[in-house]
């Protein structure tokens, strides 16, 4: 393979663009929305220290790989997985990693459409006051009468897809990277800001020490595994999205120091934004394993009553749609790269095909909040199974297959000549976690689950 190989889709400016990029896909509703909900699902300190831990044992190797397999190739997932396949001399089933992972982005953005179209909703709640002077009991049925309606859920879905179907038409690179370059740092001012808040609430020290204090008693199997899953997750691993980001990765970066950089802003902001929440939910009275609503039942309460909290409300619901979007459009590229280098279709046509797709399959999430509410599937909601089924299930195994394929299938002076790491000890470092500690991490929580371990 030439070095001087480019991606046909383009590439970042700098490194700094890539930055921007990866850090928009990996900073979305994981953080903010999802990392609080299930930390208070699963009992706060010990779930916080296994998934600070998976992110990096597991995590940060793994991502390193699948970016440098994206720059390898320069190509879309599927085709990179067909590439490196041949180079490596290997099996053709490797071919299947690819396309796992363009599914799994379907799925995922099939439900994160629907909750970033709750936030989208919020925007405008937060806008004409409905938070104003609102208590806990009021904020809490302004979120379960929003979701009992499948006809409000399905418009704000319906706006978040053609944002993000918009968005991609126009290719990654172009707004994007303008976009998010302001973005980021102002959600991560407001993040602070929160902080600050639940600082001057009475409950504050009681909300840190949840998020902090080691109780494993109050962990379960299922939490390790939810913890891992969302390693995968918040970093958006597993299933192509930082691959594809990879493969328009300029040749001359430094693929190792760029990765520690994204994954540690992706960990902060995350524990800001517990630091922010779980304050304000024990202050409002609030369950912390109050489900998905948690973070809807419990900011607007803030904002209702802190001072220059209508513009802070607005501002806070803004920044999170478009935290949402640069992460949508990087759950959607894999498949519209895809059809453009494979099926001859327009940026265009791909789009609209992909996002018509997921667009559909999303009626099923919404649907769960309201009119399928009995419906369950192993117990589960349609939205439970989607996000059982990916984040817990199908981002780990892609994780592992790709900790696999870098460390044990493709050449070492390969891997070693794409990394160009600054000394031999750290590739040495690297090596070791990717062959050994993270597939074995993987694999050691899969059977505690199914209790082997
Ligand atoms: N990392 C994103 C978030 O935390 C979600 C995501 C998952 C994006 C997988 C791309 C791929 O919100």
């Amino acid at each position: 393979m030439t070095d001087l190989k480019k991606s046909i889709h383009g590439e970042w400016s700098s490194r700094f663009a890539f930055i921007l990029a990866a850090t928009g896909s990996a900073v979305g509703l994981g953080n903010i929305w999802k990392f609080p909900y299930i930390t208070g699902e699963n009992g706060g300190g010990a779930f916080v220290l296994v998934y600070l831990l998976c992110v990096l044992l597991i995590g940060i190797p793994i991502m390193i790989a699948e970016t440098m397999l994206g720059r390898r190739s320069r190509l879309n997932p599927i085709n990179t997985m067909i590439v490196l396949t041949e180079e490596a001399e290997a099996d053709k089933n490797w071919h299947y990693l690819g396309w796992r992972g363009v599914i799994a982005g379907f799925f995922i953005l099939s439900y994160y459409s629907v909750v970033a179209g709750w936030a989208s909703a919020y925007v405008l709640k937060a806008f004409t006051g409905s938070f104003f002077g609102a208590d806990p009991t009021a904020i809490k049925s302004l979120f379960d009468s929003f979701v009992a309606s499948p006809v409000q859920l399905i418009f704000w879905h319906s706006v978040f897809m053609a944002a993000t179907m918009w968005i991609v038409s126009r290719g990654v690179n172009s707004g994007l990277e303008q976009a998010v370059r302001f973005l980021m740092p102002s959600l991560f001012i407001l993040m602070m800001l929160l902080v600050a808040y639940a600082m001057t609430t009475d409950s504050y020290e009681r909300g840190v020490s949840f998020m902090f204090a080691l109780d494993f008693s109050k962990l379960t199997a299922n939490g390790v595994l939810t913890a891992m899953g969302h390693a995968f997750f918040t970093l958006s691993l597993g299933m192509g999205a930082i691959m594809i980001y990879g493969s328009y990765l300029p040749k001359n970066v430094s693929i190792s120091q760029t990765v520690f950089l994204i994954a540690g802003t992706d960990t902060a902001v995350a524990l800001l934004a517990g630091i922010a929440i779980f304050p304000i939910v024990f202050e409002s009275g609030l369950e912390p394993a109050a489900g998905p609503g948690l973070i809807f039942q419990t900011l607007p309460v803030a904002f209702g009553n802190m001072t220059g909290g209508w513009f802070f409300g607005v501002l806070f619901f803004v920044l999170l749609v478009f935290a949402a979007l640069s992460s949508s459009i990087s759950l959607i590229e894999p498949a519209v790269a895809w059809m453009v280098e494979n099926k001859d279709m327009s940026r265009k046509e791909a789009s609209i095909w992909s996002c018509l797709v997921t667009w559909l399959l999303g009626f099923g999430t919404i649907f769960s909040f309201n009119i399928w509410s009995d419906f369950k599937i192993f117990d589960r909601t349609i939205f439970q199974l989607l996000d059982y089924l990916t984040a817990n299930l199908m981002l780990p195994i892609g994780g592992f297959c790709i900790a696999v394929f870098a460390g044990w299938i493709m050449k070492q002076h390969h891997t070693e000549h794409e990394l160009a790491m600054p000394n031999a000890f750290s590739y040495q470092v690297w090596q070791f976690l990717i062959c050994y500690v993270s597939p074995a991490a993987v694999f050691l929580v899969f059977l505690h689950v199914v209790g082997v371990l």
